[in-house]
């Protein structure tokens, strides 16, 4: 069984760390003492600002920046190459970005892309990375899936059904892997104050309680520490979720008529 994470002398690797959450994980494993933190991001020039930044405070200069896509299995495939060979063995990959395509029922193309990204973009890093963690018997493996993968955010069906998806593949991960020595975290949040929810319907949407990115990023640390599966930044999430297994009927009422009022108060939120 793997050993709770702990920064000093470790090398991580975080997908989207060149915004929102990721930037804000990338920050708080710097000044937890981390050996190297690979900032990767589909967006270079953000993840060379964010790696600038914490170089900047932080003397040992731990940050570098990688373009990455983690749509394309090549692309992961050859980051990891690249930071297990020019850096040293991954010990903790963050599988953090995501995307959000808008409310409604989507084209065929926000399917692809929400699958390809908060979907395959888990499963491409997991099979780069696990099997060489569970060759070494030691290595931490972290899902961003989101509150909507355990409640179902009525606005969006396509990032609903991806985040869904992406918590079952974190659980499958978990169960599979334990014996392995690789752990296994995922965080479900609800608002984070990040670019993505900068869209209105976004910022309407379940919850008014919204977290800034450190918050998340210090929970998901303590997570990591004590190899703690499912990270609930919004405590009310477990409540919902209990509330949704003991009555399906009355929590599809319950959602329904938030998004009633939701649509009332942004009628461009309303679904297609
Ligand atoms: N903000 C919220 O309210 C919220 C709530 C729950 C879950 N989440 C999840 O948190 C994660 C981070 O989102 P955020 O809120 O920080 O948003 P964000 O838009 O600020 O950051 C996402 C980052 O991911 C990068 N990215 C997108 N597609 C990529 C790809 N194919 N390959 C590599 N990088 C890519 C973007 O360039 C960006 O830097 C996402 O998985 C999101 O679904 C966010």
């Amino acid at each position: 069984m793997a050993d709770g994470f702990d920064a000093a002398g470790q090398v991580a690797v975080v997908t989207g760390g060149g915004s929102g959450i990721g930037q804000a994980l990338c920050r708080s494993l710097a000044q937890c003492g981390i050996r190297s933190v690979v900032v990767a991001d589909r967006n270079i020039e953000a993840a060379q600002r964010v790696a600038a930044a914490i170089n900047e405070t932080c003397s040992s200069g731990p940050a570098l920046a990688l373009e990455l896509d983690v749509a394309e299995s090549r692309s992961v495939e050859a980051a990891v190459a690249k930071v297990e060979g020019e850096i040293g063995p991954i010990d903790l990959w963050c599988s953090n970005a995501g995307i959000h395509t808008g409310d409604g029922l989507g084209e065929a193309s926000d399917w692809r892309m929400s699958l390809d990204v908060n979907l395959m973009g888990h499963v491409n890093a997991a099979r780069a990375v696990i099997p060489r963690m569970a060759r070494r018997g030691n290595g931490h493996f972290f899902v961003t899936a989101s509150a909507a993968g355990l409640l179902t955010d009525f606005r969006s069906a396509p990032y609903a059904a991806s985040k869904h998806a992406a918590v079952a593949l974190a659980e499958w991960l978990s169960i599979t892997h334990a014996d392995d020595g690789v752990s296994i975290s995922c965080v479900c949040p609800e608002g984070v104050r990040t670019g993505m929810t900068k869209p209105s319907s976004l910022k309407a949407g379940v919850s008014s309680n919204f977290l800034e990115p450190d918050d998340v990023a210090r929970e998901i640390i303590e997570a990591l520490r004590t190899r703690h599966f499912l990270v609930l930044p919004h405590p009310k999430v477990a409540e919902y979720e209990q509330r949704r297994a003991a009555d399906r009927e009355n929590w599809l009422d319950r959602m329904r008529a938030a998004r009633r009022k939701l649509t009332q108060a942004t009628p461009s939120a309303a679904a297609s």
